[in-house]
């Protein structure tokens, strides 16, 4: 377990994702520290539903106060992640690729890149994990099942840290979900946008065989 008592979550981002992780990790008892863009303000609606374990915040405070972070935005904007504060620290990337949305960013069109490589690349000092970033954003709260169940659904990681792996695994465990671990982060383009695991519901197996099946052009 990843002990939720005692643990803040800081969380960059406050949309579709970063409001679901934050529901289901105060209902864990996690402690959540939230932000946006636009300001802790325009948050308040979003806060007062999740109570007292919540708070909203700068993106740098919310970095700061996390024992870990889970980074959820526009990709497009991963350059505005706060560095400093996260330093050291394991950081669980959400963030997909949409060049409709992001615009055209060649070394990912070339392969030469992962989305989660540059969140990595962008944080040097910080421990980048995968996560979340196949599923839904309301299947987060209601796809989890116990631990052992019968076809429980799977997600992905990928990390160059194995501590940050393994943290994800233990917070997929608590939100209901088995975990694949692809392995290094140069390999995480196996479950990003249009390939095989992709956004589809899968058990272990059935991940493992959609994570093989993928290849390197979409
Ligand atoms: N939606 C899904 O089901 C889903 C599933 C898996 C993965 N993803 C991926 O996860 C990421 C987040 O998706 P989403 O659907 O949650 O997006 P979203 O609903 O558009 O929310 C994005 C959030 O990021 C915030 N944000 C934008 N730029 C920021 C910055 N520079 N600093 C701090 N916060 C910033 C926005 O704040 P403001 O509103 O104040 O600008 C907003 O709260 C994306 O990369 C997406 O592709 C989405």
């Amino acid at each position: 377990m990843v002990a939720a008592h005692m643990t803040t979550i800081g969380i960059i981002g406050a949309g579709h994702i970063g409001s679901q992780v934050a529901r289901k990790a105060v209902e864990l008892g996690y402690d959540v520290v939230i932000s946006n863009s636009r300001g802790p303000e325009t948050l308040a609606d979003l806060v007062a539903e999740l109570g007292a374990k919540a708070r909203a915040a700068t993106p740098a405070e919310a970095a700061a106060a996390g024992d870990f972070a889970v980074v959820t935005v526009p990709l497009k904007n991963y350059k505005d992640i706060p560095v400093e504060p996260l330093a050291g620290k394991i950081v669980i990337d959400t963030n997909n690729y949409y060049w409709e949305r992001d615009g055209r960013i060649p070394a990912l069109d070339n392969g030469e890149a992962t989305t989660s490589g540059l969140l990595q690349e962008h944080l040097p000092e910080s421990k980048v994990a995968k996560g979340f970033n196949h599923i839904m954003a309301s299947d987060i709260t209601t796809d989890g099942t116990p631990t052992g169940s019968e076809d429980r659904r799977a997600l992905a990681t990928a990390s160059d840290y194995p501590e940050a792996a393994e943290l994800v695994t233990r917070l997929y465990d608590e939100f209901g979900f088995d975990t694949v671990n692809i392995g290094l982060l140069e390999d995480s383009w196996r479950v990003e946008r249009d390939r095989p695991a992709y956004v589809v519901r899968q058990n272990a197996q059935e991940l493992k065989d959609n994570l093989a099946m993928a290849t390197r052009t979409v």
